[in-house]
């Protein structure tokens, strides 16, 4: 299958791995890294290093200036207007986990939170545990029978007691995208507060928070093709004044004596401690990088990948989770577990994901133990394709 990827060449990562006839199918769950990502990280520490925001000295205020810096141009990124805000965390996750504490002073028991039914465990844990600490209801919102979430009915769910609507713009499980804006418009006009989990849709299409009108935007920078440990929450100018500190330390006070403080706004309000400053240069970096690439031809790439990995799924018989429409497929071999095929694939070297991917109650619903999953990104080629199915077709021979 000819299907080469131009873009291939830029991830050292992805190279070796091939040297060690290893094929990564797994991008959903990390992407391998691009050669700007790993010389940014490797001249940030090479030049000497100093913490940000702390100190009159010149490696301090270069910290700083790259800091800032990386904040203005991951601002750019998500397309956010001026008066926006971009705090520093360490992921989706802790974005998530952020809002769901920063926001909890506002919820009367009985009030509402929407999710849908299929959020990763990140957007659904952190509002199950507030749901159950402060008497709130958490409501699901349903899918119809291809995976899609049911807009209109989700519309129909809202009312004065919906505080939150949180939703991942595309489902690590589903793969499939659908647009959210009505959605959105419809929380917003019922008064409540919107979050859009964009830790999987970022990297395959820009986001563009003003369009999207939400409140807040979390994404993870490792799914990114940046480094691990650094995501970032965005947050509307109105949407920032309603949170309230949730972690306290080091460079977050204006002032403080023994007995109380006086915390600066966001973000550094919300970025106590030292930062991952090196990361965070480096994400930008790499997100500069992106930036400068044929986004359309990256996103004609990887649906030629997708389609024929769905192709081939169906002509083996495989049972595909929803429609999936974007990067990435779920899947199941009649009557195989899913562990024992995700083994021998992995032994034939091609690393895909299997279980029940931090979606237990989705799959729950589904009435799946777990599941297979193929995601893709912009340096997999027809080669990776061809090596997934000869590997399949042999392990299914094993285990038919
Ligand atoms: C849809 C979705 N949301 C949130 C997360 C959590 O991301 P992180 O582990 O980077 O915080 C993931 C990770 O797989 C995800 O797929």
């Amino acid at each position: 299958m000819f299907l080469p990827s131009p873009w291939r060449q830029f991830f050292p990562g992805i190279l070796a791995l091939a040297e060690q006839q290893q094929t990564w199918l797994d991008s959903a769950a990390t992407a391998q890294k691009p050669q700007v990502m790993i010389d940014t990280l490797s001249q940030y520490y090479q030049q000497g290093v100093a913490n940000v925001h702390r100190a009159q000295h010149q490696p301090g205020e270069r910290a700083t200036r790259a800091f800032e810096a990386a904040r203005s141009s991951i601002a750019d990124w998500l397309q956010a207007d001026a008066n926006d805000t971009v705090i520093f965390t360490k992921g989706s996750t802790e974005g998530i986990n952020l809002l769901s504490q920063a926001l909890a002073h506002h919820f009367q028991a009985g009030d509402e939170i929407l999710i849908s039914a299929y959020e990763h465990h990140a957007n659904l844990l952190p509002w199950q545990q507030l749901a159950r600490a402060r008497d709130l209801t958490l409501k699901v919102l349903p899918m119809d029978k291809h995976g899609h979430l049911d807009i209109d009915y989700a519309i129909r769910q809202l009312s004065t007691r919906s505080k939150v609507v949180a939703i991942s713009a595309l489902s690590n499980v589903i793969g499939h995208r659908q647009s959210l804006q009505p959605l959105l418009a419809a929380a917003r006009k019922a008064g409540a507060w919107t979050v859009i989990d964009g830790a999987q849709a970022a990297v395959h299409q820009r986001p563009n928070v003003q369009q999207l009108d939400c409140d807040f935007f979390v994404c993870s920078a490792h799914k990114l093709y940046g480094p691990d440990g650094v995501g970032v929450l965005f947050a509307r100018q109105h949407a920032v004044t309603a949170l309230r500190h949730w972690q306290f330390g080091g460079e977050m006070v204006r002032r403080c004596d023994y007995q109380q403080a006086e915390f600066l706004p966001a973000p550094l309000g919300f970025e106590p401690g030292t930062p991952s400053t090196a990361n965070i240069v480096a994400f930008a970096a790499t997100l500069d990088w992106l930036q400068s690439l044929d986004s359309q031809a990256i996103a004609e790439h990887e649906a030629r990948l997708h389609a024929a990995v769905l192709t081939g799924l169906q002509e083996r018989g495989m049972q595909i989770i929803g429609s999936p429409n974007c990067a990435l497929i779920s899947f199941n071999a009649p009557q195989i577990h899913h562990s024992d095929l995700a083994l021998l694939l992995g032994e034939q070297g091609v690393a895909v994901r299997a279980g029940h991917h931090c979606a237990m109650p989705l799959l729950q619903s589904l009435g799946l133990a777990g599941a297979l999953r193929v995601s893709l990104a912009m340096y997999n080629n027809g080669d990776d394709i061809q090596h997934f199915f000869s590997a399949l077709d042999q392990a299914l021979e094993i285990l038919q």
